[in-house]
């Protein structure tokens, strides 16, 4: 396997360990990538215990109440995430040549495109309901005065929960490969976005 991912790089000035370098991701990077891990572990288990402990259980009511408030947070900072990649794109770790290289560009790719789409799809349709919403009790949202637009709730009444389920696969795809390449490979790619930043 090979042992160094090559991005071209003319390094002037010592990098700031919140920014990204070729070697390895800044702070900035790892702690959009731990917390919206945490907190993507939360929706994911808030629905795990709605599917198998029925909706009436008090930790599933618990967690659903909480779903929605965490999922715009989360697809805000997807948003910050995506824009703070672009703005280091060039100085951020690069991907492996050939097949490999590839496979994680497009598995990187469905990441962020189901990681907004996901969210966006429940946001639209909670814009479109006739329900009033105020995210984390602070900014309305929707004060449910209006009429529910067909249009705009269809697309996640359809597609949200699938894709939510995709992205989870998706994920536990991501860390299946994190520890192929930490253990069998051994190839210090893991270690981009794990341990201390030099
Ligand atoms: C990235 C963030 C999100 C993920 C990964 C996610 C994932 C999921 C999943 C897996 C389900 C379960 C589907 C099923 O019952 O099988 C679900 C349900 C749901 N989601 Fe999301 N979601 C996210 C964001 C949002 C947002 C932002 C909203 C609202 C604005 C929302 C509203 C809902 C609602 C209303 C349900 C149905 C819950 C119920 O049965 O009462 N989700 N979501």
């Amino acid at each position: 396997m090979p042992s160094h991912y090559p991005r071209p790089t003319v390094q002037t000035a010592p990098a700031s360990a919140w920014r990204d370098t070729p070697q390895r991701f800044g702070r900035t990077s790892r702690w959009l990538h731990w917390g919206m891990a945490l907190l993507f572990l939360w929706q994911f288990a808030g629905m795990a215990a709605k599917v198998t402990l029925g909706r009436d259980d008090a930790f599933a009511k618990f967690m659903v109440g909480t779903h929605a408030h965490l999922g715009l947070l989360l697809l805000l900072l997807v948003l910050v995430r995506g824009a703070w990649g672009l703005m280091n794109w060039q100085s951020r770790p690069g991907h492996a040549g050939g097949w490999l290289g590839m496979a994680a560009r497009w598995g990187h790719g469905s990441l962020y495109a189901l990681m907004v789409l996901v969210p966006s799809l429940a946001l639209l349709r909670m814009l479109g309901n006739d329900r009033p919403f105020t995210w984390l009790g602070l900014i309305e949202l929707n004060d449910g005065s209006g009429p529910k637009v067909d249009w705009m709730i269809a697309p996640a009444k359809a597609f949200h929960g699938v894709l939510g389920w995709t992205l989870l696969a998706l994920i536990v795809g991501h860390i299946v490969m994190v520890v192929v390449h930490r253990r069998v490979w051994n190839d210090g790619v893991a270690e981009r976005m794990i341990g201390r930043v030099a």
